[in-house]
């Protein structure tokens, strides 16, 4: 033992060193991240960076990042990077916290104390920012001189703060992934104030899953007027089109309804239907939900029937959304 102890002290001792060099140990003190800033990068898009501890920095030790959205709305994850973009409407300000943290196989292993930083709402008194900003997207087919088979329209509205001086102005933006477009088409108030904003054509693509942020920022010699923005989802804002070519026909005692599916980026097999057949004599209206472009009733030929149908993206293909309005009425 006299002899083969400090043998087994030296081994013991080597597998200790070599656990620090890859896998840190229990007591690892991990420093807190340094300078951490929160800058505005865009339309409801803000910029956290921060630096590692200069003194962890000097470990070899493999540190990732844990952020914490504190407000406006909560969210939280990890990242290696020391770069973080984080996307939320930012008229309430931002508060973040970020730590250096150390895991292992998923497991955590150590982490530093948390470090703190915030993004100041934009100035402006209470009540001076536009207020019930709503948007809606609709449709339409490409006019063929440019490249995309089909265009999406943006109309949003809102209303003037109630302490938005008289002579405030208002004025809209949207940005759509990279891209941030300014409105050129107003309505206007009695006090000639913008309240409501149309973008004939706009860079969104209904398919993609980005939100949509909107901002209405504004100004007045007396005050600074407060922005708001927004962050929308496509699937709860898009105006769905109807059906085309509604159409019925009556083949002895059966109506055979048809008709296509709306002008939409989404293929055919992305719409749910809902036909709805009207008995004109009987004063009787039937709804049917179908998935196919075509349904047949059976009914009784001496009467008179007006159909309409109208359409939805089904949640195969997006969240669900709203349904589109109904079909002029095709009567037979
Ligand atoms: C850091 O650790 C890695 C693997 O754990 C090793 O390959 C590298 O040589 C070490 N670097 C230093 C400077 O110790
Ligand atoms: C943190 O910011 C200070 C002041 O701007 C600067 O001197 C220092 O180098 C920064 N530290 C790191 C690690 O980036
Ligand atoms: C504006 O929004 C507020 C709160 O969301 C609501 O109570 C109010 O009815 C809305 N006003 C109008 C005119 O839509
Ligand atoms: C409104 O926001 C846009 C986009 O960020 C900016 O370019 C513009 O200067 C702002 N206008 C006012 C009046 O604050
Ligand atoms: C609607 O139906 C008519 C007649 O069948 C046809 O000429 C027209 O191209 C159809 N429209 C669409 C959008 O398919
Ligand atoms: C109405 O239905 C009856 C029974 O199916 C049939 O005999 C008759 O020809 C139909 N009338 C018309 C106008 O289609």
């Amino acid at each position: 033992w006299s002899t083969m102890l400090p043998a087994l002290l030296l081994l013991l001792g080597a597998a200790v060193l070599r656990g620090a060099d890859t896998l840190p140990d229990q007591n690892l003190l991990l420093l807190p991240p340094v300078n951490l800033t929160i800058v505005v990068a865009g339309l409801a898009r803000a910029l956290l960076r921060w630096a590692p501890h200069p003194d962890q920095a000097r470990q070899n030790v493999t540190v990732d990042y844990h952020v914490r959205i504190h407000g406006p709305q909560e969210d939280e994850y990890e990242t290696r990077s020391t770069v973080s973009t984080c996307v939320a409407p930012l008229h309430q300000g931002l508060s973040a916290s970020v730590r250096a943290i150390v895991r292992d196989h998923g497991r955590l292993q150590a982490a530093s104390r948390w470090v703190s930083a915030e993004l100041e709402p934009p100035p402006g008194p209470p009540g001076t920012a536009a207020v019930n900003l709503t948007c809606t997207t609709n449709t339409a087919a490409g006019d063929g001189t440019h490249a995309a088979s089909y265009q999406v329209s943006l109309h949003c509205a809102w209303r003037a703060g109630e302490a938005a001086p008289a002579d405030t102005q208002y004025f809209l933006y949207y940005r759509f992934g990279a891209e941030t477009h300014e409105c050129r088409e107003y309505s206007r108030d009695s006090l000639q104030r913008n309240i409501a904003c149309w973008f004939p054509r706009t860079s969104i693509h209904s398919k993609r899953r980005d939100r949509l942020a909107v901002l209405v920022n504004g100004s007045s010699r007396l005050t600074a007027i407060r922005p708001l923005d927004r962050l929308f989802a496509l699937h709860a804002i898009d105006q769905v089109n109807p059906p085309r070519n509604v159409t019925a026909k009556v083949q002895g005692a059966r109506l055979s309804i048809e008709w296509q599916k709306p002008v939409s980026a989404f293929p055919s097999h992305c719409f749910d239907y809902e036909v709805q057949i009207s008995d004109t004599r009987k004063a009787y209206v039937q709804t049917e939900k179908r998935t196919v472009n075509a349904f047949t009733s059976v009914i009784d030929n001496s009467s008179r029937y007006c159909v309409q149908a109208r359409a939805t993206v089904s949640t195969t293909c997006r969240a669900a959304g709203l349904w589109s309005s109904w079909s002029p009425p095709f009567c037979v």
